[in-house]
This record gives structure tokens, C-alpha cells and sequence, in this order.
């Protein structure tokens, strides 16, 4: 049976995406690679270019009329993110320039300026490279000890040995909301309250739950939530780091410039107050403004009406792909997210993969930047069709469509 996305109108949504409009290889494009970056709304493209054409100018420097708007127009792109992830104040909001951006800046300032050899942080198998390779990096520098929670078979985290690897010398969780992967959404306030029971503060990985689902950070009492504006139908380029504001103005600045000063002589430099501590020299101002704009055409929407469309649309395909013989999904669990990865008996990935986009088919065929998952289901690489707002039942039955002659084909 086709879902009911009666709450949220697909037709109408995907007219909001020019690039949608567009031939793959000589056939209707159907765009399932959301989980890699979402496509832009004409709302976010606009929002660029009126910035660029009516409102430019650097922030925070300028006395003059159009340095006020540009400056405000940024800051007020904080208060939407505040208001989008539920964050106290604005002064948690941190602009970066992604997830990546996000967690290096974790390892580097929160980690480096404090932990020792033997320190401890609690990480996942299920994580994407952005939040190991970071940590491997200080493993290698500071000597940190790099822990993980084992992924069972359906894609859930192993809670029981989650709570054996807290010992007094656990610095850090820091795990991902939903797997890029798997699209299993970890039950991140669970692992929460365990580390704070422990005394331990969390970081969530968001880089895909946010663009899925309500996401509250006072509600999930995480101490760090990070994010990309790219995978949330906003720009490249920017992203947020989310902090509790007493961690963050703990932490000591990550990168030195303009910007994040209060003082500078050659005797002694003294440093601004969060956020802006964090963000040195002229930062993204045009993808600020982009991100602000795609979420406020979430906000419009309403991100509980996009989780219900996806998970219609998610069961829906799930229950095509089940039925094709040979086919094997990795990453059953619930609750999870629109992202379906899969392998076809005796058939590469990427063989899988290079069909598909001859049937106008846009996937991901890899190892999906989580090359410790691939080991763990052993598996050199998945293909993955991961869902957006877009997305509708007809994109399933091409796809599926596709795979049946992918089957026919290697036959
Ligand atoms: N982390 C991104 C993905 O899942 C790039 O494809």
C-alpha cells in the first residue's frame, strides 16, 4: 500500500527544489542520496543570493548601515538555530564549518587542553569518520584510550557493555543520534543519563538525525550536539556546535584570529566571550544565513510532520526491498531513520551502485564513511538509499525497480 503523506504535501515540497527537475543519464532523476547532503530549496538559494546582493558586508567590524544588517543577519541565524534544536541560549550556538569542523574542534580544544595519556573516551562502532578519526588523532598525539560500544546484529548498541567501559577515567561519550548507516536512532537520552551517572558529559554526533526529526537538546540533556547545514537541506560550509554554555566557557578557544578577542598585545592576548571565542577571523556569513533559512522552511513544515512522512515512506520501502530475493538489509532495528542499506547476493556494491544511476537512481555505494561498521558486518562496502522531505513512493518503486534488473542482469 502507498503511505499516507497527507500531513505533509510531497508534490508540492519537491516543486521547492529546482535541481530536482532534471534528467540522471537520460532518465527522470530520483534523488535518494540525502544522507550524504540534502538538495536545496529555492527558499536557501534565495536566501544566499539576497544576502550577497543586498546585505554583504563583514560582521562585527563595521560602523556602517550595511556591516548593522549583515551583522544582524547572522545573529539572528543563531537564534533560529537556537529555537530549532530548543538550546537555552544563543550563546551555545557555535557556527562552524560542519560536523567535522564540530568534533575536531572538540578533540582539539575540550580534549586537548585537559586530557592526559590513559584518558579515556567512549565512542561506537557505528560511527561515521568524523567522529573517530579526530579522536584517533589525539589517541596518537596525547595517548587517549579510544573505547567502543559494540553494535549488535539489528544495529541497536550493546547498552550492557556501554556501562562496562565507564572507569574513573572516562573523559567523554561522544556517539552519534543516528546511524549514517544504519539509520538506527541510538536512545541517546538513555546514554545520557548513564554517563552522566558516571559523571561523564556526552556529545551527539547529529549530523543525521537532525534533519529527520524534533530535536530538543535540553530535553535529550546532551552537553554537546553537533550538526552540518549541508545535510539539512542548507549550505556547505557551516555547520553548529552545540555546548551547554558553562562547557563552553570552560573550554579554551580552538583557533587563533580575528574576531575572537577581546585584546591582543605582544605580551598577552585576552579572548572573547562564547561563541565568539570559537569563531576566528571572517566566518561563513552567507552559509549562516542559508542554514537560518533552511530551517525555517523546516520550522514551516514542522519537524514532527517530517519524521511521520519519512517513517511512512521508510516502511514502505522497507517492505519492497524485504521482498526481493537475495537482498539483505543491515540495520533492522527501530526506531530508524530513512536510510535503507543493503547488499545483493554476489553482486558488488558499486556494480549495484553504477546501474542504479543508469536508471536515473542517485545512491551511495561504499563504505559510507564507516569503515568500522563495514569490518563489523563483513562487508567491504553497502549500497544505501537514504530518504529526504522529496522523496516519495514512486522514487521506491524505481529504485526497486532498478534492483530487480540489477537481479536480472547478473542472472
Ligand atoms: N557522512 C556522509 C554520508 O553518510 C558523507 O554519506
Amino acid at each position: 500500500m502507498k503511505p499516507n503523506v497527507a500531513s505533509l504535501n510531497v508534490a508540492e515540497v519537491k516543486k521547492d527544489f529546482p535541481i530536482l527537475n532534471q534528467t540522471n543519464r537520460g532518465k527522470p532523476l530520483v534523488y535518494l542520496d540525502s544522507a550524504a547532503t540534502a538538495q536545496k530549496p529555492r527558499r536557501v538559494i534565495e536566501a544566499i543570493s539576497s544576502f550577497y546582493s543586498n546585505d554583504y558586508a563583514n560582521i562585527h567590524r563595521g560602523i556602517f548601515e550595511l556591516s548593522e544588517r549583515s551583522t544582524q543577519l547572522y545573529e539572528r541565524a543563531r537564534e533560529t538555530v537556537k529555537q530549532f534544536i530548543h538550546a537555552r541560549s544563543a550563546d551555545e550556538i557555535v557556527f562552524v564549518s560542519g560536523t567535522t569542523g564540530a568534533i575536531n574542534l572538540m578533540a582539539q580544544s575540550y580534549g586537548l587542553s585537559s586530557w592526559q595519556a590513559g584518558d579515556e573516551v567512549i565512542l561506537s562502532t557505528m560511527e561515521h569518520h568524523s567522529n573517530i578519526v579526530p579522536w584517533m588523532m589525539l589517541k596518537k598525539s596525547v595517548g587517549i584510550v579510544v573505547k567502543v560500544i559494540p553494535v549488535m546484529e539489528d544495529g541497536t548498541l550493546d547498552m550492557v557493555a556501554y556501562r562496562s567501559l565507564f572507569t574513573s577515567k572516562t573523559k567523554l561519550v561522544s556517539v552519534t543520534h543516528a546511524s549514517n548507516v544504519l539509520g538506527v536512532i541510538n536512545p541517546v537520552k538513555e546514554l545520557a543519563a548513564m554517563a552522566h551517572a558516571e559523571g561523564v558529559p556526552i556529545l551527539l554526533d547529529g549530523a543525521q538525525a537532525i534533519s529527520h526529526m524534533p530535536v530538543d537538546v535540553q530535553a535529550l540533556d546532551c552537553d554537546f550536539y553537533v550538526f552540518s547545514g549541508h545535510k539539512l537541506y542548507g549550505p556547505t560550509g557551516i555547520g553548529v556546535l552545540y555546548g551547554k554554555q558553562a562547557l563552553l566557557t570552560a573550554m579554551p578557544p580552538y583557533q587563533g584570529g580575528g574576531g575572537m578577542i577581546e585584546t591582543v598585545s605582544f605580551s598577552e592576548v585576552t579572548y572573547a566571550r562564547t561563541p565568539q571565542k570559537f569563531e576566528a577571523g571572517t566566518p561563513n556569513m552567507a552559509g549562516a544565513v542559508g542554514l537560518a533559512a533552511a530551517m525555517d522552511y523546516l520550522l514551516a513544515i514542522g519537524m514532527a510532520s517530517v519524521y511521520e512522512k519519512e517513517q511512512a515512506l521508510l516502511a514502505y520501502a522497507q517492505d519492497k526491498l524485504s521482498a526481493i530475493k537475495g537482498l539483505r538489509i543491515i540495520g533492522t532495528a527501530t526506531p530508524k531513520l530513512g536510510v535503507m542499506s543493503f547488499v545483493l547476493d554476489q553482486v558488488h556494491a558499486h556494480d549495484v551502485g553504477t546501474i542504479l544511476d543508469h536508471a536515473g537512481v542517485a545512491v551511495r555505494a561504499g563504505h559510507h564513511c564507516a569503515m568500522p561498521l563495514m569490518h563489523r558486518f563483513k562487508v567491504p562496502a553497502m549500497v544505501r538509499a537514504s530518504l529526504g522531505i522529496y522523496n516519495d513512493a514512486h522514487d521506491i518503486d524505481v529504485l526497486v525497480d532498478a534492483i530487480t534488473s540489477v537481479k536480472r542482469l547478473f542472472q
